[in-house]
């Protein structure tokens, strides 16, 4: 009989913090149930991740089960890589010929290590997924957005085939897209879609892109979702089993891993838990955590937009108004690297008055630690997918302006679905920033968003304890990954 090799883990995730961040954490998890994992990155954010995090020291505790290894994204590493990709955008289309050679060689030279037995690939990365197979090793997919989004992209066909999209010309954006088989029911409006389905020709590369990955992940035995099966039932059910038949949905995994590592180390606090949830590119300015202690209770709004998006400078100053204006104490991570071009050129003086008064800046912030602080009241997103979940767990109701991509649909069910925030969509003009932190913070609103908090944060924290859905679907794909069978 062929001798069974013991598991060996590739993962491997595309190179931007939201998905290397969740992905990271996936890592650890498998190391806790000691599981073998190979993580790699590019070469450019597996530098930047050494420069940034301790993630040596770290994964020290796992001897033997963790390494790292990098390949080529194409580019030399000083070259530009455009905001917070920390990839050069102009190579998504080609990452299948310029990735797959290195990956095929790395699975090849398996020397020192034992042989891969399963890769899990970012669910945008599906060249991947053909590249194991030709080596006869299985494949997961790991999504890392919520399944709504993912679901969403599995209806385009549907939608571009009965005209929906491109969306008609003067279209009304509040219009609820309902006729479509499997989208009947669900509130989304135009202005909800992912950012990318208002598009003008169906060509469209990123539209392109995107329907071709998500249909190709089904090709992978299996999908991993960040998401609560309870949260988003009506969404898992369209995709399983008609696109996946197994799926483990393993959300929200930040907690999930804090449950993990307590529950490993018999509650003994033989880990810094704070550093070891920093995952991040950029460098972490822990300064915060001072000026939040020096703060009342519940009053401070936390604003971030993640490690993507770029606002424009009338952006940045409406943003900023409205917070001065609110009144309320903020928190605001204005990530380093020129995301905000000409940033501090010519603004105005009360604005900086603001700041000295009632304001913290800081390039990167500890973003779980800082929404799980007393003073945080409120937390102003872009509703990316990681802050929404970090967000809810931690209690903390959300101002959402989403930005792009999978944004414009969790802020639709952060406002509509759950009413744990509100909803601002594209307006950012001063008055309405002003009027949503005041709503959210402490307005009429306040207490009725709350109690929704409380409820939708109790269930995705079930989730992640024994007997709670994800917990009980990782210790399922600990079990299937152990068994070779997915
Ligand atoms: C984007 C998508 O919107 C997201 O849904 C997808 O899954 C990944 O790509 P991004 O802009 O990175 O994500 O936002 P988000 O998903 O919220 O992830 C940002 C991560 O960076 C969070 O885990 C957050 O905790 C962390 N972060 C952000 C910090 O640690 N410090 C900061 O100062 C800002």
């Amino acid at each position: 009989m062929e001798e069974k090799s013991a598991p060996h883990v590739l993962i491997f995730p595309f190179p931007a913090q939201g998905h290397i961040n969740q992905m990271l954490k996936l890592a650890e998890l498998l190391c806790l149930s000691s599981i073998q994992v190979t993580f790699l990155n590019t070469h450019h954010n597996h530098k930047r991740l050494l420069q940034f995090t301790d993630i040596r020291s770290r994964f020290a505790r796992f001897p033997g089960l963790f390494r790292l290894e990098s390949i080529s994204d194409g580019a030399p590493d000083d070259h530009p890589r455009p905001s917070g990709f920390t990839f050069d955008f102009s190579k998504l289309f080609n990452m299948n010929s310029i990735m797959s050679p290195d990956l095929r060689n790395l699975l090849l030279s398996n020397t020192n290590t034992t042989p891969v037995t399963c890769v899990i690939c970012d669910g945008i990365m599906t060249f991947a997924i053909d590249v194991a197979k030709e080596f006869g090793i299985q494949t997961i997919a790991f999504r890392t957005t919520s399944t709504s989004y993912f679901w969403a992209l599995f209806c385009l066909p549907k939608l571009i085939q009965s005209g929906h999209i491109p969306f008609p010309v003067d279209a009304d954006m509040d219009e609820s897209v309902l006729t479509v088989p499997g989208m009947e029911g669900f509130f989304f409006r135009r202005r909800d879609a992912p950012s990318f389905f208002n598009v003008k020709e169906v060509t469209n590369p990123a539209l392109q892109f995107f329907v071709n990955e998500t249909f190709n992940s089904s090709k992978a035995s299996a999908l991993i979702l960040n998401t609560v099966e309870d949260l988003e039932k009506p969404f898992l059910s369209q995709i399983r089993p008609n696109h996946f038949q197994n799926v483990y949905t393993l959300g929200p995994l930040h907690s999930l891993l804090n449950n993990l590592r307590i529950a490993t180390t018999n509650g003994r606090d033989q880990i810094d838990f704070a550093s070891s949830n920093h995952n991040g590119l950029w460098e972490q300015d822990r300064s915060c955590l001072t000026w939040l202690d020096s703060q009342p209770l519940k009053s401070v709004v936390y604003v971030s937009f993640g490690s993507i998006a770029v606002l424009t400078k009338s952006q940045l100053v409406e943003f900023w108004y409205g917070l001065v204006n609110s009144g309320y104490p903020f928190l605001w991570v204005k990530r380093s690297g020129g995301e905000y071009s000409g940033e501090d050129e010519n603004i105005p003086e009360e604005l900086r008055e603001g700041v000295r008064k009632r304001g913290c800046i800081v390039g990167w912030a500890p973003q779980e630690e800082v929404l799980a602080h007393r003073a945080v009241g409120g937390f102003l997103t872009h509703s990316g997918w990681n802050s929404t979940l970090e967000s809810l767990v931690a209690g903390v109701p959300m101002i959402c302006w989403p930005h792009q991509v999978d944004q414009q649909m969790n802020s639709r069910v952060v406002g509509e679905l759950w009413k744990i925030g509100v909803d601002m969509k594209e307006r950012c003009d001063r008055s309405t920033v002003e009027k949503m932190v005041r709503d959210v913070m402490g307005g009429a609103r306040r207490e009725e968003i709350m109690r929704s908090v409380a409820e939708i944060g109790d269930v995705a924290k079930k989730a992640v304890r024994p007997a709670g859905s994800s917990y009980m679907n990782f210790e399922a794909l600990v079990q299937d990954l152990k068994s070779g069978c997915q």
